[in-house]
């Protein structure tokens, strides 16, 4: 495209809201803006050479989480949500101060939502979300009569990147997490990752018809509505085309996200080195 208006469309867009993820996972979250917020344009970051986040220690979510904000920053994004629960639990309490626009988090809105369905509620998520206890000790904040169960789901996040959601072993491996939660009794079940929704159809069929649901993704998109609202910053134009960009191989993602997003996107690659944090100064 000849430059000058590259240039020139670039500086007239409207600013973008950034949502990332450590892969296919923020997918769930995007497809909620598009329900809610249809007139947003949105930067997307799957972070595919450093996934699974759920194993990674928090320090380390803490130092990706700085890189991809800081990287959002200089596409000059108006608002970020973590469409990633991992992070979302380990790290949006920190970096919400070191930028200058909104960071939202999925914790607090899944937390408010799963309390308005239940009162024995079943978190399913990342080791690492469930090591944080976030889920747990946002419900009791809200509601301290709530009962909550987190169990950690290590072989889920795989079996979505590798795209073996519809195999025998996702279900007998999702038969074997739900376990614990069908003993404990719960009535409702969180998707406390947002790689999650992408296996409800196997999740929903070994449950009882009576389970409520809880994606976190309808609770924080909607608090972003009301946020760009309330900061007069909601777009009025239609939005332009989602921008893709990955940490990994952006064939690999698009082959995955076509099933999703029903037409292959554009997708470009961020080398590591681009995303690193210079020392601040
Ligand atoms: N989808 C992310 C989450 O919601 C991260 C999963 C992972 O990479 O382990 O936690």
């Amino acid at each position: 495209m000849n430059q000058g208006l590259d240039q020139r469309l670039l500086t007239t867009r409207p600013a973008p809201i950034g949502i990332f993820d450590s892969g296919v996972g923020g997918l769930t979250v995007l497809r909620e803006i598009y329900r809610q917020l249809p007139n947003e344009s949105v930067l997307y970051f799957g972070d595919t050479a450093r996934l699974p986040y759920g194993s990674r220690s928090p320090e380390e979510i803490l130092y990706f989480v700085r890189q991809i904000l800081t990287w959002m920053a200089s596409r000059n994004v108006k608002m970020v949500m973590m469409a990633c629960n991992t992070s979302s639990a380990l790290a949006l309490d920190q970096v919400q101060a070191e930028f200058p626009f909104p960071v939202l988090g999925l914790i607090r809105p899944g937390a408010k939502a799963a309390v308005r369905q239940g009162k024995r509620i079943g978190v399913i998520a990342t080791q690492a979300t469930v090591n944080s206890r976030a889920y747990t000790n946002a419900v009791q904040e809200i509601a301290p009569d709530c009962q909550v169960w987190e169990v950690g789901c290590p072989q889920f996040v795989p079996i979505v990147e590798q795209n073996q959601i519809k195999t025998l072993e996702a279900r007998q491996t999702a038969a074997a997490y739900l376990r614990p939660l069908m003993a404990a009794n719960i009535d409702t079940l969180v998707y406390g990752c947002t790689h999650y929704p992408h296996l409800a159809p196997v999740l929903q069929s070994l449950l009882p018809n009576s389970m409520q649901y809880v994606d976190p993704a309808i609770s924080m998109v909607a608090a972003a509505a009301q946020e760009l609202d309330a900061l007069g910053l909601r777009s009025t134009v239609p939005a332009w085309s989602t921008e893709f960009y990955v940490s990994g191989s952006a064939t690999d993602f698009k082959r995955l996200a076509v099933q999703w997003l029903g037409h292959q996107p554009q997708v470009g690659q961020i080398r590591l080195p681009e995303l690193a944090l210079r020392p601040q100064g």
